[in-house]
């Protein structure tokens, strides 16, 4: 049976990584996706791969949300998943005294504002209807400090908490429009590839990052699809509000624990 169908399900960097992986699950599934990206080539080329529809979105842009939302008038899913670490070109000082206030607010138009965008988006988008699911991407990050990547650890803990300003907002006005949010932990992707490197360290330095992760390995992008998938779909009808963790275990348990 497929979960997602007739549905429009709006996904946003879809490029790569996992939002390339959610586009290709929801439309398996049925959906009719439309697959957004700043990166016109590669999503335009993640479209033909999938078979769905592309439009071309920048998710700090309002111009580029009235432009979906005049031709995607209409949608049951959406899913913000467009973010940035802000290492993207190597790394950078985003600890709490070095960060400079530039590179503060480029993650968190990114990752808040787009979000933010998004949900506005996902509202106009669902309230005829008066029933769809916005899923947030946001992170582990965005769950506990992380004092080298500070900008972004706040920008997602900002998206956890908007999640759940937005599912009661929509069931305050009687609307049944879901909104979660989804915190992946050490996810092999792109994103990760300014961090690990191409030198002979590589395998050491992946190891490293997930020393910590009682499952002892990254996940996969279709393992944040697959929940986002479940999210999406009706069989989530009574879920709104609430966090979905996605990290081997890590969030489980405490360094400090006692034993
Ligand atoms: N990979 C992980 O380990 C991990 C862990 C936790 C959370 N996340 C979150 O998951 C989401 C996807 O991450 P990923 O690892 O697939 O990243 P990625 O870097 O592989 O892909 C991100 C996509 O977003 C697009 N994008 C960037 N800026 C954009 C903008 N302004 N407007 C529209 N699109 C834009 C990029 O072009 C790219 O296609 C992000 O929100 C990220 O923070 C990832």
């Amino acid at each position: 049976m497929e979960r997602l169908a007739g549905k429009i399900c709006i996904v946003t960097g879809g490029a790569r990584g996992i939002g390339r992986a959610i586009a290709g699950r929801m439309a398996a599934e049925g959906g009719k996706v439309v697959l957004t990206d700043i990166d016109r080539e590669a999503g335009q080329a993640a479209a033909a791969a999938i078979g769905c529809t592309f439009e071309s979105l920048d998710v700090r842009e309002e111009a580029d949300w009235a432009r979906l939302a005049a031709l995607v008038p209409r949608a049951e899913v959406v899913v913000n998943n467009a973010g940035i670490t802000g290492f993207e070109n190597g790394p950078v000082a985003h600890d709490p005294e070095h960060a400079t206030l530039e590179d503060w607010r480029a993650v968190h138009r990114v990752n808040l504002d787009g979000t933010f965008l998004g949900c506005r988006y996902a509202i106009g988008a669902m309230k005829a209807a008066g029933t769809g699911s916005i899923v947030n991407i946001s992170s582990r990050s965005g769950l506990v400090g992380i004092p080298a990547a500070a900008a972004y650890a706040s920008s997602k803990a900002a998206v956890r908490n908007h999640t759940k300003s937005v599912a009661l907002y929509c069931a305050q006005q009687g609307w049944a429009i879901r909104c979660n949010s989804i915190h992946p932990a050490a996810i092999l992707t792109p994103m990760w590839e300014a961090m690990l490197g191409t030198g002979e360290d590589r395998e050491a330095r992946m190891a490293a990052f997930v020393a910590d992760t009682p499952l002892r390995r990254f996940g996969t992008v279709e393992e944040v699809a697959a929940v986002a998938v479940m999210l999406a779909s009706d069989e989530a009808g009574y879920v709104t509000g609430t966090e979905f963790n996605i990290d081997g275990g890590l969030l489980a348990g405490s360094a400090a624990s006692p034993g």
